[in-house]
């Protein structure tokens, strides 16, 4: 079975083939950082523009990288929500096109199960899984049973923890996108010069809060001398709010395997999966894989560049999903919102 998969739902236009043997025949990505970064955020208008720009050819290019005809595709898979609209039918709207042309099955691809099946594309997974979704828009921690089945344990009750990334980074005046920025300013950072609070840590429930992180940033902002950061206060800062929020995200998810750890014990070794983009960050993989070790929990993070926005993820889920007869109809709406 060999799906293409399109993704188009922020700033990445991407295509990429996937089959079963969990192979990533081809891929290409074109990112749009820099068409953004002047503005300080994705301008969801420039990003429609983009992808309808390059789509095309990088769907061209993709299948000839991976030497498959549109005849050998077994099905088209396109990001479906939750997402930008503009860009969403830019992807439902070419992957419509190519199925009906070709005549083979359409597959609306919810982004967040991309992201939520990625581990199954690197690592094989089995289910169930505890996944530890962070990405720019969501920052969920769900009970994975299966293709179509997942458990929602917490969710933020403000930003998501890639959304505290982007709004920091922003304050310390590090460029677009801020996540991977402020990784990079943190380097050789002191995490404890600064007093920053653990929203929520501690507390029952698996929740998650990073809105009283961003004002206490603003605030150490504001107590130091005007002008531009010195070096060392930015790579101290940076490093505060990274320690912070992988402090958040690691006591959550402890407290969401404990939920768990009764069910799981029956099964074999528990797994905990991390997805979506800031799972692409070393401070927090590193504060998981301690927690992992701690539990006796086995942890899978799919390399970055398949944490970070991407089609592989998008071909695969749309692969799982055909195998299981779950297709769409060419009057598939794309949907802004689209809970899991
Ligand atoms: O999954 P993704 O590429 O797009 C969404 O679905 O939202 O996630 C993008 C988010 C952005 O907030 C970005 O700043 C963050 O992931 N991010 C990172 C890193 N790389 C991307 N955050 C922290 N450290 C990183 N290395
Ligand atoms: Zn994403």
């Amino acid at each position: 079975m060999i799906v293409l998969g399109l993704e188009t739902s922020c700033d990445e236009t991407a295509a990429a083939v996937v089959d079963e043997t969990r192979h990533v025949r081809a891929q290409r990505l074109l990112s749009q950082h820099d068409a953004h970064r002047p503005y300080g955020g994705v301008v969801p208008e420039i990003a429609a523009r983009a992808h309808l720009d390059h789509l095309d050819r990088l769907v061209a290019e993709t299948l000839e990288a991976a030497g498959v005809a549109l005849a050998d595709l077994d099905g088209v898979a396109a990001t479906g929500g939750p997402g930008l609209i503009g860009g969403v039918i830019v992807g439902v709207m070419t992957a419509k096109a190519l199925a009906l042309a070709t005549g083979v099955p359409f597959v609306a691809v919810n982004h967040l199960e991309a992201h939520a099946l990625t581990a199954r594309l690197t690592d094989a997974v089995a289910f169930p899984y505890l996944l530890l979704l962070v990405s720019g828009g969501h920052c969920q921690l769900l009970e994975v049973r299966g293709v179509g089945a997942y458990r929602r344990l917490g969710t933020t009750i403000d930003d998501a923890a890639g959304e505290c990334f982007d709004k920091t980074a922003k304050m310390m005046g590090l460029g677009h996108p801020g996540g991977p920025a402020l990784e990079r300013a943190a380097v050789g950072g002191d995490p404890a010069r600064f007093a920053l609070p653990r929203p929520l840590r501690g507390r029952p429930g698996c929740d998650f809060s990073f809105s009283g992180l961003k004002t206490a940033t603003r605030q150490v902002l504001d107590g130091l001398p005007p002008g531009p950061l010195s070096d060392r206060d930015l790579a101290d800062l940076a490093a505060g709010v990274q320690g912070a929020v992988a402090d958040v995200l690691v006591d959550r998810t402890g407290r969401a395997m404990t939920r768990l750890a009764a069910d799981a014990a029956a099964g074999a070794a528990p797994t905990l999966v991390v997805a979506g983009g800031v799972a692409a960050n070393r401070t927090l993989r590193a504060a998981l894989g301690g927690l992992c070790a701690d539990r006796g929990w086995r942890l899978v993070a799919p390399p970055p560049a398949l944490c970070t926005d991407n089609a592989a993820m998008v071909a695969w889920a749309g692969l799982e999903r055909l195998r299981l007869g779950l297709t769409d109809p060419l009057e598939f709406k794309p949907r802004p919102r689209w809970p899991l």
